[in-house]
């Protein structure tokens, strides 16, 4: 099965809906612009806004000691890492909040430089954002094992899985991927990568930064060890959730204070301080997808919920965005990275090449023409030399999030075509 798709009845994102939740486009605020950069932090939903402010306003005192306003505080954060569980289908001491994703890889290599003996190996991709591939890169050299690196097609950029099984063997101990690609945009097959590690003993991390804007999964179901992703491209706040299985949890060595004694991800790989205001409000994205579920009248379950509106906002995406596809088929001088038509496994982002034009000057151009969107390497510079194009150069992208809508995609065929 691809990304979800309504389990009930076929009905349509509500799209006046949805951009009522969002302050960037209100009239007093509003954005002015197309927006097509949400792959690089999407806009915030007003329950997001609203609890973050609450909290700065009501109770940001040191939680969790005897007074009531500090009780509240460290209710709240319990909260958000009860929502979240939920929505993701695992226990609450398996999930932690961190600064940002790459902090979170970053402390986890560091517990798998400790865990690794000399000889393992590790698979890698060169698909993925540098975040889950540097740090964990030095840490298994730094342990004496080895990496293996699972290489993506150099026409496409996508990652074939008929090569992946002669990747493992005896010594494979963690496979990292990512769950799509923030290039790409085309889901890979966790659950056919979980398979196979599991066969060989060996653990998975999925960064699922790209994804989960589009798909909040059933983490449980997957079967990943690891799970990330960042808070802020999920319209809320700058945190980056981590999910580790209760049992490679119990196995990797403690990054935490050493009095630090719970089997729980925020105490044993969370070494910063939290940053109580956010982890408080990081759970208020779910309240706003419960009432776009009540609004369409779906489940009222957290989990359910998650998984049914993800299948709206596909269906959303997938139907504004096929003009684009289509009108990119035309045009014989732009390269489309990955699959090169809309299916039920490519997330709404689009990386181009246009030949002999540089696509930071094309950015700059279509930010004055009101599309907002940017170029580079996206910090995913070894898919870029894979498939033959310059990292310094970078390519341009477009990405988008279900509050885009069908105008928002007109204007940029329209300023595309004038300046390409
Ligand atoms: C696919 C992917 N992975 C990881 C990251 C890093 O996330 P963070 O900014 O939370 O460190 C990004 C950021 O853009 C990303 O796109």
């Amino acid at each position: 099965m691809g990304l979800r798709s309504p389990t009930a009845v076929i009905m349509k994102l509500d799209i006046p809906f949805v951009r009522q939740q969002f302050p960037a486009f209100d009239d007093a605020h509003r954005v002015a612009g197309h927006a097509f950069d949400a792959a690089a932090g999407s806009f915030p939903c007003r329950q997001s806004i609203d609890a973050l402010t609450d909290f700065y306003a009501n109770c940001k005192v040191q939680p969790g000691n005897p007074y009531p306003v500090s009780e509240i505080g460290q209710a709240r954060m319990q909260a958000s890492k009860r929502q979240w569980a939920a929505a993701l289908n695992v226990a609450e001491h398996e999930l932690g909040f961190g600064p940002s994703t790459t902090q979170n890889i970053y402390v986890l290599a560091n517990a798998f430089r400790e865990w690794l003996q000399p000889g393992d190996e590790v698979i890698v991709t060169n698909q993925d954002h540098e975040s889950n591939t540097g740090a964990m890169r030095r840490a298994v050299v730094a342990a004496g094992a080895h990496i293996v690196e699972w290489q993506v097609e150099p026409d496409t950029g996508l990652l074939n899985t008929e090569n992946l099984p002669a990747l493992f063997n005896a010594r494979t101990r963690l496979i990292c991927v990512p769950h799509s690609s923030n290039i790409t945009g085309t889901r890979n097959d966790i659950p056919l990568i979980v398979k196979l590690a599991k066969a060989h003993g060996a653990f998975s991390l999925v960064d699922g930064v790209s994804y989960v804007p589009h798909d909040i999964p059933d983490v449980g179901a997957l079967g990943a060890d690891i799970y990330l992703f960042s808070l802020y491209k999920v319209f809320s706040v700058h945190q980056g959730v981590m999910v580790i299985r209760e049992g490679l949890l119990a196995q990797l060595p403690k990054q935490g204070h050493f009095f630090k004694e719970t089997l729980d991800v925020a105490e044993r790989m969370v070494p910063a301080g939290p940053d109580h205001a956010q982890v408080g409000a990081a759970g208020a994205v779910l309240d706003y997808i419960q009432a776009l579920a009540a609004h369409h009248n779906m489940s009222s379950d957290i989990g359910q919920a998650c998984r049914d509106v993800s299948g709206l906002w596909h269906a959303h995406e997938n139907a504004i965005i096929k003009p684009l596809f289509d009108y990119l088929t035309t045009r014989q001088n732009i390269r489309l990275l990955g699959a090169r038509t809309v299916d039920a496994d490519r997330c709404p982002l689009l990386a181009l090449d246009v030949k002999d034009v540089d696509p930071e000057v094309l950015a700059q151009q279509l930010c004055t023409a009101n599309i907002l969107c940017s170029a580079g390497h996206f910090y995913a510079p070894r898919i870029l030399a894979a498939v033959g194009i310059e990292p310094d150069k970078g390519v341009l992208r477009l990405s988008m999030a279900h509050y885009n809508d069908a105008a928002d995609i007109s204007a940029l065929i329209a300023a595309l075509d004038q300046l390409t």
